[in-house]
This record gives C-alpha cells, structure tokens and sequence, in this order.
C-alpha cells in the first residue's frame, strides 16, 4: 500500500511534522518492507495522519496523534530480520520504538506513552486519547495494507499466468503451423522466387 497521498499535501500537517520526515535516521525507514508491499515509512505516515484526522475531527490533540503516531515504529533495525524473533519482537518493539524517539526527538510523555501501548492488547493499556487513537489507526492501516498486498500479489501471480499463457498460445500454434526453420529446401527457394506451392496453387484442372 502506497502512503495516503493527501498526507503531502496538507500545509497543516506537514508543518508539525516536518522536523521528523526531514530527519536523516528516521528517512532509514523507507529502506524497510512493513507488510507485504508496504515500506515502513509509508505505514508511518499512514498511521500518523489517520490519527491526526481522527484527533481533528474528535478536537482532541491531533498534533501528538501526528508525532506519535509518526514515530509509533521507530526502531533502527529491519522488524524482518531473522536475528529478531517474530513474538519477542511483537512485544518489545513499542518500547524500543519509544526510547529511540525520545533519543533523537524532543517529545511529550504523552507522546511516548502512546507509543509505548501501540500494541494493545500486546502491551500496555493506553493511557490517553492519543494512546487510544494511534493503537487503533496502527491495526486499522496494517490491516489495509496487508490485504492490499495479497491483492498485489494475486495480481502479479494473475498477470504472470496469463504471460505464460499466451506463451503456450503462441507455442502451440506455431507447432501446428510447422516451424520455418523445419521447411524443406524447395519450400525456401519457392518463398524468395515468390512462387506459389502446389498447395497454395490449388488442385490442377
Ligand atoms: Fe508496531
Ligand atoms: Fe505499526
């Protein structure tokens, strides 16, 4: 899934944010895959400007939904790793997401706290509205692009199919018609002096 386009867009938002998608380490994040067919910075914008939606519509803090929900992943290492086990790193990513942000960026508790609880209920229970929005726009986009990315993939599996397909297609025919290289000497000096076959002249009167 690609990133929720309107994101860029949005002086607003961008403003807020800024500080964050211009820094040099959290750019890292668009070297990794999150789900499927989705870069992590992609699924952070994604979460980040749902939350700040959300939280606008609601009147509540959009402007730490944004930054929370921006920096919910932040862990300097690839989550596919095979170094990092699947169940361990389920539950202790929030917490290492949380004091890498606090390390580069300056952020409220309440920022932090929301990240902490990201995984609810694999984690801490959220403790503000921000920690209750962030959570839910995380498994409501991860969901998304999940499902997007099996359709990418169903897709290509399609696509790729039918290419070999009309590969076969064109096999088949071409062994019915006969291959050219296969024609008989006779038959090639009859195509360049341009005169007919027997065959093509019909049956003699
Ligand atoms: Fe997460
Ligand atoms: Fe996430």
């Amino acid at each position: 899934m690609r990133t929720i386009e309107s994101a860029y867009y949005d002086e607003e938002y961008i403003l807020i944010v800024e500080e964050i998608l211009d820094h040099r380490e959290f750019q890292i994040m668009d070297t990794w895959i999150q789900h499927i067919s989705t870069r992590r910075l992609s699924h952070l914008i994604n979460v980040s400007y749902i939350s700040y939606k959300i939280a606008k519509v609601l009147k509540l803090d959009s402007a730490s939904c944004a930054r929370a929900g921006l920096l919910h992943d932040f862990c300097l290492y690839d989550f596919h790793d095979s170094r990092y086990k699947h169940t361990k790193q389920l539950i202790n990513h929030p917490k290492i997401a949380s004091e890498t942000a606090k390390e580069k960026f300056h952020l409220s508790d309440k920022e932090v706290r929301a990240i902490r609880s990201h995984m609810f209920p694999f984690g801490p229970i959220p403790t503000s509205w921000t920690g209750w929005i962030i959570q839910f726009a995380d498994k409501v986009c991860a969901t998304a692009e999940f499902f997007d990315g099996i359709g990418a993939l169903n897709r290509a599996k399609h696509g790729k199919s039918r290419k070999y397909e009309a590969l076969a297609t064109y096999i088949k025919t071409a062994a019915e018609k006969g291959n050219p290289a296969e024609n008989t000497s006779q038959e090639r000096a009859q195509k360049r002096s341009g005169e007919k076959s027997p065959v093509e002249l019909g049956p003699a009167k």
